[in-house]
């Protein structure tokens, strides 16, 4: 008998998450739409409504452990198991490192990978307990290449790429798999607040196929990696989906 797959997603209201919970509701599956945003989460409401009871909203700061613990626990007597967790609320500030103060950073750190860790960990150990699960995290490609203004940044989804090996590893034998996908610059709310015209120049000169991605690209190495029937044999990956960034070197002209 196969479960109803229900995939938990935070910073759902927006961008990259919004995508994937538009993906995952196209799917036939459930959606859990977590976000801090009461805007943003009123506005998603809307967009969705033709998905009815398939789709669930739930205001959440990432960053409180105890609300992230109630909200767990919450969510899965209210919907029933959560099968796959998106982690993809995260924060970007471009300030150049002599210039970042410890709070900027700890900000930063506590939602990006904290935040991300106490989610993955609450709603793993129910995944543990079932032996099925997948986890993906949002990452960055700014987590494996050292760019500039991304010091808090960068280190934060370099630590998300860490994390999911860690704990795709200690999971791999409890039937849970634990992903990353590192975007390369994706046009979503968040970029639009972000990146000048100069940042964008810089992005369209080092991206091979010269464009930003759709955030809809992002959501479909997302339902992969979520699929077991997929990708039931990868675990502890970060799949660049970049337009070629990381990969480059010379471009020529
Ligand atoms: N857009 C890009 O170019 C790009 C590139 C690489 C990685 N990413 C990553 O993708 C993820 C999504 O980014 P996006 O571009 O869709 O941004 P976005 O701002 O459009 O969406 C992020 C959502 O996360 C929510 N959020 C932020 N902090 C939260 C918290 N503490 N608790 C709950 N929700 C919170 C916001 O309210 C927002 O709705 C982020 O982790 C980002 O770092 C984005």
């Amino acid at each position: 008998m196969s479960i109803q797959e229900t995939v938990f997603v935070t910073g759902g209201a927006s961008g990259i998450g919004l995508a994937i919970v538009e993906a995952v509701l196209e799917k036939g599956w459930r959606a859990v739409v977590v976000d801090r945003d009461e805007r943003s989460l009123l506005q998603s409401r809307a967009a969705l409504e033709q998905f009815g009871a398939q789709a669930h909203f739930m205001q959440l700061d990432i960053a409180d452990e105890a609300a992230v613990v109630q909200a767990v626990e919450r969510c899965e007597a209210e919907f029933g198991p959560i099968t796959g967790l998106i982690n993809s609320a995260g924060i970007a500030r471009d300030v150049p490192s002599l210039e970042t103060s410890a709070d900027l950073f700890r900000r930063i750190l506590d939602v990006n990978v904290i935040g991300s860790f106490v989610i993955s960990r609450e709603i793993a150990k129910r995944m543990c307990e079932r032996h099925i699960g997948s986890i993906v995290n949002i990452a960055s490609v700014s987590g494996i290449r050292g760019n500039v203004g991304r010091v808090a940044y960068g280190a934060s989804k370099g630590g998300m790429i860490t994390m999911t090996q860690v704990m795709a590893v200690e999971l791999a034998s409890l039937g849970v798999r634990v992903n990353a996908i590192a975007p390369g610059p994706i046009e979503t709310p968040l970029v639009r607040e972000v990146h000048t015209d100069q940042i964008r120049a810089e992005w369209l000169a080092r991206v091979p196929q010269r464009r930003y991605g759709k955030p809809s690209e992002i959501a479909s190495a997302a339902l992969f990696l979520l699929d077991h029937v997929h990708s039931g044999f990868i675990t502890g990956q970060t799949i660049c989906v970049d337009g070629g960034f990381t990969a480059a070197g010379l471009l020529g002209q």
